[in-house]
């Protein structure tokens, strides 16, 4: 069957909004196809590259950030919180680690949820779900919960300017390894993994120092001052993604231009689907969340759909199963690629099977059970000598109590504090930042061949 942009139109549409006014809808839609391309179909092609790096065990890839990005809380120290702190865990990674390492963050474009129920019932009144602010707004009032096509211009100029942002800091010398100490700033400097960050980043100062002192100075390796920083979100909403997807002059491949990677979530991963469809015919790197109702052969159907030529960098599965669960799926859908002949990047990501609510109501995740759910990622790929490459996280530079645990020991009572997610609790930067040590253990752990993990430093 032949692909278009708009081929996934035929099919089942899984989490789609029913807009009110259609006319109103298509007329958002021709607007936002008339709009720039948020990114250049070349730095795709770079991050393709990339993962193909991540696939074949020489780098890692470190995905993160909000659940879901929100209007309300759009804000440059926000974008730079988050950026921060995925900065000090990729020095981390790639320091301790020893390995390159991919920054992607969940950013400039994560508006959409998918839903369980596509309504929600509160005191017998029935409203629509909220499905994300590129959609609706969260309030249970009949005006908040109508889908407004309007939302998708006004996402994309919100991803268009925090995507100015973050390229600002990744090459404008933010991100230049001379500053690693002053990543470190306000309510992570005085915490343990901030302490053990501190003593981390004087050895990469001393190691810059020594270097300098060789004759490798910034100005012979640029790429000690700058840092390539990449964008992904979840295809969900599909109007909004086909009004982005654009032909590449250079080679004359479709690419959705709304991101550099995009996902499909494992709500709307059906074979048949729409989602699907629509993601094989775009050039972008891609990427599906596995759950534990992934049957192998279901897994290698859609690695033949999204990856026929098996090409490595084109495909990331993304594991999700909580932690208990790692052992009973990870394992098989390990040995069913490795069967097949599969290229594929490993992710784990430990948020997403951990929900849980807590005895106060609120929605969280156990900090134990997301570190135990990647040491379980780093065990099992050790075990079957693949390589466990990624992991994709939700997470936000704030001190945020959202999910419990950690070194500052947040309690079920202490959620309601700090608790600001529009959707999933994300890992504070604290949290973040000591899961990226065990991270780093990990990767030395498969990297050196050591039987038990070394202390990363
Ligand atoms: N350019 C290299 C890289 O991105 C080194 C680097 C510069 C870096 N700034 C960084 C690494 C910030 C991690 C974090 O890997
Ligand atoms: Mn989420």
């Amino acid at each position: 069957m032949t692909w278009t942009p708009a081929s996934w139109r035929s099919k089942k549409v899984a989490q789609v909004p029913v807009y009110q006014d259609g006319e109103a809808l298509t007329r958002a839609e021709l607007r936002l196809k008339s709009y720039p391309p948020l990114v250049f179909a070349g730095e795709a092609r770079n991050l393709k590259r990339s993962l193909a790096d991540v696939a074949e065990g020489k780098a890692f890839l470190l995905q993160g950030g909000d659940c879901a990005e929100s209007f309300a809380e759009f804000h440059p120290d926000n974008i730079r919180d988050t950026f921060r702190v995925i900065l000090q865990m990729a020095v981390v990674l790639t320091f301790a680690g020893a390995m390159p390492v991919v920054k992607v963050g969940r950013i400039a474009g994560q508006f959409a949820k998918p839903r369980s129920s596509d309504t929600e019932i509160i005191d017998g009144i029935e409203l629509p779900s909220y499905r994300g602010d590129i959609i609706n707004a969260s309030p249970f009032e009949k005006l908040a919960r109508e889908p407004d096509p309007e939302r998708m211009i006004q996402a994309y100029g919100q991803a268009a300017s925090t995507l100015n942002l973050l390229r600002a800091f990744a090459q404008g010398g933010y991100a230049d390894l001379h500053n690693v100490h002053r990543w470190n700033l306000g309510f992570i400097a005085g915490s343990p993994s901030g302490e053990r960050y501190r003593a981390l980043a004087g050895r990469i100062s001393e190691t810059l120092e020594f270097m300098e002192a060789c004759g490798i100075t910034p100005d012979s390796a640029p790429q000690l001052r700058t840092t390539d920083f990449y964008t992904s979100h979840e295809a969900l909403l599909l109007g909004y993604e086909q009004a982005m997807t654009r032909i590449d002059s250079t080679t004359g491949d479709w690419y959705d231009c709304s991101a550099h990677l995009v996902w499909i979530g494992d709500r709307t991963r059906q074979l048949d689907g729409a989602h699907i469809e629509f993601a094989r015919g775009i050039k972008n790197p891609l990427a599906v969340k596995c759950g534990p109702g992934l049957s192998n052969d279901d897994l290698i159907r859609i690695c033949d759909v999204l990856n026929p030529g098996n090409e490595p960098g084109r495909l990331t599965l993304i594991t999700r199963f909580g932690a208990d669960k790692v052992e009973e799926h990870l394992p098989r859908l390990i040995r069913t690629i490795k069967r097949e002949g599969r290229k594929v990047v490993w992710s784990c990501d430990p948020m997403h099977g951990n929900t849980i609510k807590a005895s106060t109501g609120f929605k969280t995740r156990p900090f134990d059970q997301v570190m135990k759910e990647v040491e379980a990622f780093f065990v099992v790929h050790r075990a079957e000598g693949t390589h466990a490459g990624a992991v994709h996280l939700e997470l936000t530079g704030q001190n945020v109590t959202e999910c419990t645990g950690g070194a500052a020991a947040i309690t079920d009572a202490d959620l309601s504090s700090r608790y600001h997610t529009h959707c999933d609790p994300r890992l504070n930067a604290n949290q973040a930042l000591e899961l990226a040590f065990l991270v780093a253990e990990g990767i030395r752990a498969e990297r050196f061949k050591t039987q038990r993990p070394a202390a990363a430093q």
